[in-house]
This record gives C-alpha cells, sequence and structure tokens, in this order.
C-alpha cells in the first residue's frame, strides 16, 4: 500500500501535481463530499487503471446544497474516507476547508459556472434549482485547482455526469470525463453516502428503488418502445411501496436530457424518491 498525501491547500495540490506532471506522469481526478463506499472505491480503482497518479477531493460543497437541504448533517468520516482511499491506492486526497475553496468566506461566491439551457433544470434541477449550479462551479474550481488528465464520475448521478460532459465541452476544458457503472448493495440498493440516514423499515423500504430499475430495465429488454409505459409502470412499483413518495420518475434523453416518449437513441429512465424524509435516486440508461 503508497501512501496517501492529505492535501488541505489548493497550493500543496498544485506543488504536487506540477511535481507529477514534471515527471512525465498522468492524473486522475476523482471528485467526492467524502463519507466514502464502495461506490466511490470504484471510480478510484478505475482511476488506478488509467492514470499514473490519483487525485480524490474531499469536500462537502455548500454551493450544491438549498435551503433546507442537509448540508449541515451531511455524514462525515474522514480517517475512514483516508483509510478507503489508501486501500484502493489513491495517491493524494484534497480535503479543503470551505474558506479554502471559497475564499469570500460562508460558503459564499459571486462567480459560477452554470449551463443555461434547460439541462440542469430537468430531473433533479426541478425540486433542486441551485444543485448543478453549485456542482458545475465546483467542480470547475477543481479541474482547475488539479488539471487532471481525466475526471471520474458514477453513473449513479446520471444527469451530474451529463452535464459535467456539456460542460467540459462548452469551456474547452482538455479533460476526458470517464463515466463508471452503479455500484449496488447486494440486494440492489444503488450504494448511497445518504444511505445512512435510513432506519430499519426504510433501508427495506428503498429497495422499490432498485426493484424499479431492474423491471424497467427487463421490459425495455422485452422490447417495449414507448418510454412513457415503461415510466408508467415503474411508478406503479414505487407507489406500491407505503413510506416511498415519488419525486420524479421520467424518461430523457441520456445526453440532452431533454423529455423523450419513444425509446429510439439512448434513453435515460431516472428517479428520485423520498424513503420518509430520504431522498435517494436510481437510474438505468438503455442501449
Ligand atoms: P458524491 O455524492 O460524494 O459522489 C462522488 C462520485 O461518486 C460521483 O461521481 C457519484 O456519481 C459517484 N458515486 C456515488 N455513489 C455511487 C455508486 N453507488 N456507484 C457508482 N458511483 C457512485 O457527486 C458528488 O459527490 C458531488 O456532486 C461532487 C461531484 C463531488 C461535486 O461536489
Amino acid at each position: 500500500m503508497g501512501e496517501l498525501i492529505i492535501a488541505k491547500t489548493v497550493k500543496e495540490v498544485r506543488d504536487q501535481v506540477s511535481a507529477w506532471r514534471k515527471e512525465g506522469l498522468t492524473v486522475g481526478l476523482v471528485p467526492t463530499m467524502g463519507y466514502l463506499h464502495e461506490g466511490h472505491a470504484s471510480l478510484v480503482d478505475k482511476a488506478v487503471s488509467m492514470c499514473d497518479r490519483v487525485v480524490a477531493s474531499d469536500f462537502v460543497n455548500p454551493t450544491q446544497f438549498g435551503p433546507g437541504e442537509d448540508l449541515e448533517s451531511y455524514p462525515r468520516d474522514f480517517e475512514h474516507d483516508c483509510a478507503l482511499l489508501k486501500e484502493h491506492g489513491c495517491n493524494m486526497v484534497f480535503y479543503p476547508s470551505v474558506d479554502e475553496m471559497y475564499p469570500d468566506g460562508n460558503g459564499k461566491t459571486d462567480t459560477y459556472v452554470e449551463i443555461l439551457d434547460d439541462m440542469p433544470k430537468q430531473l433533479c434541477g426541478k425540486t433542486r434549482p441551485i444543485h448543478f449550479r453549485g456542482v458545475c462551479t465546483v467542480v470547475s474550481k477543481l479541474f482547475n485547482i488539479v488539471l487532471p488528465d481525466k475526471a471520474f464520475f458514477g453513473q449513479k448521478d446520471a444527469q451530474q455526469l451529463a452535464i459535467i460532459k456539456r460542460m467540459v465541452r462548452d469551456l474547452s476544458y482538455g479533460i476526458e470525463i470517464v463515466g463508471c457503472p452503479i455500484v449496488r448493495e447486494a440486494d440492489g440498493l444503488a450504494k448511497s453516502s445518504r444511505n445512512t440516514y435510513l432506519n430499519d423499515a426504510e433501508r427495506q423500504a428503498a429497495l422499490c428503488l432498485s426493484r424499479a430499475v431492474f423491471a424497467g430495465m427487463d421490459m425495455v429488454k422485452a422490447g417495449e418502445k414507448n418510454a412513457d409505459t415503461v415510466v408508467g409502470m415503474m411508478k406503479d412499483i414505487i407507489e406500491k411501496e407505503p413510506l416511498a413518495k415519488i419525486d420524479y420518475v421520467s424518461s430523457v434523453d441520456a445526453v440532452t436530457m431533454a423529455d423523450v416518449h419513444e425509446i429510439k437513441a439512448p434513453v435515460l429512465f431516472a428517479m428520485a424518491v423520498y424513503i420518509g424524509k430520504t431522498r435517494l435516486i436510481d437510474n438505468f440508461i438503455t442501449e
């Protein structure tokens, strides 16, 4: 097991990365908000397999949380995160304070990166209107700090992945965005730092999301071409679960996030569902 460098300042990251670059080494970036699990680990594994050096960021980004969301209660365990990163061969973790990332203080910034078309207004954007502006802003900052060759994101957050790809194209970042498959618990639940909020009954109820995803996949595999029919069937499965409340279940173009009703080009079937007070997401994309 190699050494894991803990960098708390932008300068430390820049100095280390530029030393690696001088040696001709390639650098991969895995952005995270910490409380790491096997889903995050799979991104690190992928990065280690494709890059000479891997940097993970561990930062609960205030600008992507709306009022009344779980910024304060978001789970944190930096020691555990370091152990997992080390075990998976990550070389450096960037663990900045809020003030290091947002020098104006209190997570405030007057400069944002924002996609102005409907892409960030779809799906999660309907109930989280400032979320993707915060994500694009912090990921841009991380790109500028680390200057990676490649950056790794999970398909679990399918809209986020599509938006980052768009941002990279629109702003001419010379960074390859690598999407990685959803990692699930043995019973199907997509791994998430937020699963820790669930009590026993809710943990059981949360299986309605993956049940709906798997049933949707089967229906498409069996030849269904009407996306609304698939969405309707997925909703039926979730609505049978008394602890679940649907935020959305939708079918959109996998690249543009525009609504689609017929399955021709790849379609993203995505959902956000409240299980008690906890909002969970899951999805699949057709071929
Ligand atoms: P976070 O929720 O910590 O997720 C970090 C990365 O891990 C994201 O790319 C996410 O898609 C991926 N991930 C999470 N659960 C996964 C799973 N079960 N399988 C595969 N990948 C999974 O997403 C964020 O943080 C933030 O928005 C961030 C991009 C770091 C910006 O603040």
